[in-house]
C-alpha cells in the first residue's frame, strides 16, 4: 500500500505540475486513446500499481484542465493544496459519517466547521446545517425543510403522508432562478412549473416591488449570485416582507454566499441572517475537490424533521447525528476538505480568495472593453458576460477560444443576447493567467471579426 500511495502521489504531483502549461482541453489524440481504458472486464485480478499506471497514462491526458489556472467555464473552483491533501487523508480514513458512533472525528469536524461558516457568513446564532454533494442537493434540503415547516404549521405531516391531499404551498422565484433550484422543486413534488415568477432587473435581480402577496404557505426562493451576472437579489427587503407574512425565505447562494465573507462585498448580502434556509457550494469558490455543498437552516429542527430516519439498530447518542440532517444515509466525510480549506486560509485568506477572483474578473472586463467588445453585466462579483457582436460572431469566437486551448470559457444567452461567460473562481488564477487568456480571446475575436488586435 505504501509504495502504491507514494507512486500515486508522484503521479498526481506531475499532473498538477503540468496543468499551467498544457492546453485546457484534452487533445484529440488523448481522447482517441480512451478506449484503452475499456475492453472486457478482466477475468482475473490486476496489480494495483499497473491499474494506477493505466489510469494515469490514458486518463490524465484526457482530463479537462479545470483544476488549472485558466479554466473559466461554468463556476469552477480548483483544489486548494490543504483541501486536496485532506481529501487524500480522508480517503485513507474511509469514514462513514452517518452517525457519531461511526465517526466521532467527522461528527466533531462537522460541528466545528458549521460554526466557523456561521461566523464567516454572519448567519444567526443557532443556525444549523449539513454537508451534501453540492448546491442542488443543498437547495433540495433547504426546500425540504421549508416544506416540512410550512405544512407542519398547517397541521400536515408531509414526511408521513406525502403531498397527496396536502394544503397547497406557493413557491415564488425570481425570473432568473437557477435550473438546479427548479430541479429540487420537482424532486420535492412542488413542481417546477407551478412557481410564481417575479420579474427581474437588467442584472437578473428579483424586483422586490413586484413580489406577489405572501402568506404563511409561501416559500420565496432568492438567489445570491446569478450564474450569468453574479448579481444578488435584494435579500433584506424580501426577508422583511416575508417575515411579516409568515413566509419562508430560501437563498440559493451556490457561489454568491461567499461574498458575505469579504468585508468589501458583504453589503451585497445584507439581511442574509434573516433567511430561513440557505444553500451553497464549497467546490466552487472555496476551492475544495468535488463534490461538496452545504445547507444551512436558521432553525435546524425542520431540516432534521425532513431528513431523519429511525430504526432499532440506529441508536441515537443524544448528540447532533450527522445523518439525521442529510438526504443520504451512508456518506463520505466531505467536511474534511472544507475544514482543511478554512483552517489553512483563515478568515483573511477566504476574503482574499474571493476579492482576488473578483478583481481578476474586473481585469477581464476592462481588457475586453478596451479591445472594443461589449461587457453586458455590472461586474459585481466573479462573473463577466461579453458579446463580440451578433449571435453567429459571438458563437464563433466562443468556439474558437475553446479550440485554441489557452483558456476555456462557455457561452450563454443573457436576456436575449448571446454572450461568452467568464467565471474566475480558482485560487490558482493569477493576473498573468488573465492577461494570457485575454490575449488569446482577443486574438481569436480579431480573426473572427476582422478587427485589428489592439497593441
Ligand atoms: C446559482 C446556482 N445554484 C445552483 C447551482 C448548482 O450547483 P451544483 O452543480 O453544485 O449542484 C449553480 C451552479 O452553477 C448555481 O450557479
Amino acid at each position: 500500500m505504501r509504495e502504491l500511495l507514494r507512486q500515486t502521489a508522484e503521479r498526481a504531483s506531475q499532473y498538477l505540475d503540468g496543468l499551467a502549461d498544457r492546453s485546457v482541453i484534452p487533445s484529440a489524440e488523448a481522447l482517441g486513446q480512451l478506449p484503452e481504458l475499456g475492453g472486457p472486464l478482466p477475468s482475473e485480478p490486476s496489480d494495483p500499481e499497473e491499474v494506477l499506471a493505466l489510469l494515469d497514462r490514458y486518463g490524465s491526458p484526457a482530463t479537462v484542465a479545470s483544476a488549472g489556472p485558466r479554466y473559466f467555464g461554468f463556476v469552477t473552483g480548483g483544489s486548494l493544496p490543504a483541501a486536496l491533501a485532506a481529501n487524500w487523508l480522508a480517503g485513507a480514513w474511509d469514514q462513514n459519517c452517518f452517525a457519531v458512533v461511526m465517526s466521532p472525528v467527522v461528527a466533531a469536524l462537522e460541528e466545528i466547521t458549521l460554526g466557523w461558516l456561521r461566523d464567516l457568513f454572519g448567519l444567526a446564532a443557532g443556525t444549523g446545517g449539513a454537508f451534501v454533494t453540492g448546491a442542488t442537493m443543498a437547495n433540495l434540503s433547504g426546500l425540504a425543510a421549508a416544506r416540512h415547516a410550512l405544512l407542519a404549521r398547517a397541521g400536515w405531516d408531509v414526511e408521513g403522508q406525502g403531498l397527496f391531499g396536502a394544503p397547497p404551498l406557493t413557491v415564488v422565484v425570481g425570473d432568473e432562478v437557477h435550473v438546479s433550484l427548479l430541479k429540487a422543486l420537482s424532486l420535492l413534488g412542488l413542481g417546477r412549473e407551478r412557481v410564481v415568477r417575479v420579474p427581474v432587473d437588467g442584472q437578473g435581480r428579483m424586483r422586490a416591488s413586484d413580489l406577489p402577496r405572501l402568506d404563511e404557505r409561501t416559500i420565496v426562493c432568492l438567489q445570491a449570485g446569478n450564474v450569468n451576472t453574479g448579481a444578488v437579489d435584494p435579500i433584506r427587503e424580501v426577508c422583511t416582507a416575508a417575515r411579516s407574512a409568515g413566509a419562508w425565505v430560501h437563498v440559493d447562494g451556490a457561489f454568491g454566499l461567499w461574498l458575505a465573507a469579504t468585508p468589501g462585498r458583504a453589503g451585497l448580502l445584507d439581511g442574509i441572517d434573516a433567511a430561513d434556509s440557505l444553500a451553497t457550494d464549497a467546490h466552487k469558490w472555496l476551492n475544495v475537490p468535488y463534490d461538496s455543498g452545504l445547507v444551512f437552516c436558521r432553525d435546524p429542527e425542520p431540516l432534521r424533521a425532513a431528513m431523519s430516519t429511525a430504526a432499532a439498530y440506529l441508536a441515537a447518542t443524544g448528540q447532533r447525528e450527522p445523518g439525521q440532517y442529510t438526504p443520504e444515509c451512508s456518506r463520505r466525510a466531505r467536511v474534511v476538505e472544507v475544514w482543511a480549506a478554512l483552517r489553512s486560509l483563515g478568515r483573511a485568506g477566504v476574503a482574499d480568495l474571493v476579492e482576488r477572483t473578483c478583481r481578476l474578473a474586473r481585469r477581464f472586463a476592462a481588457g475586453l472593453a478596451a479591445a472594443g467588445y461589449d461587457v453586458l453585466n455590472e461586474v459585481v462579483a466573479n462573473q463577466v458576460l461579453v458579446s463580440f457582436g451578433d449571435v453567429e460572431t459571438t458563437r464563433r469566437v466562443i468556439a474558437g477560444v475553446q479550440r485554441e486551448g489557452t483558456c476555456w470559457c462557455g457561452g450563454t444567452v443573457w436576456q436575449g443576447q448571446t454572450a461568452m461567460r467568464i467565471s474566475v473562481s480558482s485560487w490558482a488564477t493569477t493576473e498573468a493567467d488573465v492577461d494570457r487568456s485575454l490575449a488569446a480571446i482577443i486574438r481569436v475575436a480579431s480573426e473572427v471579426t476582422g478587427r485589428c488586435t489592439p497593441a
